[in-house]
């Protein structure tokens, strides 16, 4: 196994990065989950922050995503989301992530009757106060939950009106197996006419028609996670030719058990044939890590080299949602190192 080395460790932490896969709600640490249940004496099937750890062993996406919602419960005032905002804004300006595309996801809090003003003024205190305070760069995405209705996502886009201002994208997540893209196609053309960019999680667990519909029925700027992409050498091929951003979450899929090593990671196999691969943190808080952790990750377990590590943080930028003025500073700050 190569073991990371000096060099590599500080090139991982002197690269400014930026982040593309990230749900706000699978940040929340155990501690503030604890603290918050408190607060609203919400009751958790935990008695310990150890035994909330503990339970952070799954099989598969649906394992998680149990503990996720039943986490994401004890969110409830502006103060909470502010928080849970603050804290991985902090983590961002510790792992020189300069810029991050954080996702939401309304329902799982307007189902339990939380309205866009308390979570989006939460959000928004805490990164007008990371701009401020070390010039933090944010964006927001909005993601739909795939296992609840079209009809249930038109009525988010709907109560997401009043503040497109503060949302980029809009994007698709949850529960893949049975929920392919298509099922949000009309809503995707609506928040496209509405001037909302479109990502989409596709590939993760989901076969790679998931990953066609995402292209040609959400027509999406980029995809999250694809790493089922190599099961069809047509769509690699389309893949690279339109440079289609693949947004790989290395620690959360051997948490789900996409892969069962590091070692087996098809990461560097997807960037050799040369599609636009980034790497990100997906729910840092239940997978073991924030960003740096995913690129030290890599470089424990593969034969990646510094080269490979730096056109992983160039792609980060590129594929991002940035005005391409700001994509070429970052991009020259990463070719200087
Ligand atoms: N996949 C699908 N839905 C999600 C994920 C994920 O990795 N994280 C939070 N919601
Ligand atoms: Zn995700």
């Amino acid at each position: 196994m190569p073991i990371e080395n000096a060099a590599t460790a500080e090139l991982i932490k002197a690269l400014p990065k930026a982040e593309l896969h990230l749900h706000i709600e699978g940040s929340l640490e155990p501690e503030l989950m604890m603290a918050l249940a408190a607060k609203h004496q919400v009751t958790l099937p935990y008695a310990t922050i150890d035994d909330v750890r503990r339970a952070y062993n799954f099989d598969n996406l649906q394992s998680f995503l149990d503990l996720y919602y039943l986490g994401a419960s004890v969110l409830r005032d502006e103060d909470d989301f502010y928080r849970l905002m603050w804290d991985y804004l902090c983590k961002c300006k510790e792992d020189k992530v300069v810029h991050a595309e954080i996702m939401f996801d309304p329902q799982t809090h307007t189902e339990r009757g939380i309205g866009f003003e308390v979570f989006m003024s939460g959000f928004m205190r805490a990164i007008a106060q990371a701009e401020k305070e070390w010039g933090q760069s944010t964006l927001l995405i909005m993601s739909f939950l795939r296992h609840l209705s079209e009809e249930s996502a038109f009525e988010t886009l709907e109560a997401a009106q009043p503040y497109l201002s503060m949302i980029t994208a809009v994007g698709l997540d949850s529960s893949e197996l049975g929920n392919p893209p298509q099922k949000f196609a009309r809503v995707f053309a609506k928040a496209k006419s509405l001037g909302l960019l479109r990502v989409a999680h596709a590939g993760e667990e989901g076969p790679v028609e998931y990953i066609w519909s995402a292209l040609n029925d959400l027509d999406v700027h980029r995809i999250d996670h694809g790493v089922r992409s190599v099961d069809d050498p047509a769509l690699m091929q389309t893949l690279a030719q339109k440079q289609m951003p693949l947004t790989v979450c290395p620690l959360s899929n051997i948490k789900l058990c996409v892969f069962s090593h590091m070692r087996e990671h098809n990461i560097l196999s997807l960037l050799d044939s040369g599609l636009l691969v980034t790497v990100n943190a997906d729910d840092p808080s239940y997978f073991g890590g924030y960003l740096n952790d995913n690129y030290h990750a890599l470089a424990a377990h593969l034969p990646i080299t510094q080269e490979q590590i730096k056109t992983l943080a160039a792609n980060s930028f590129k594929a991002s949602f940035l005005a391409q003025d700001k994509k070429a500073l970052w991009l020259a700050q990463v070719a200087a190192l």
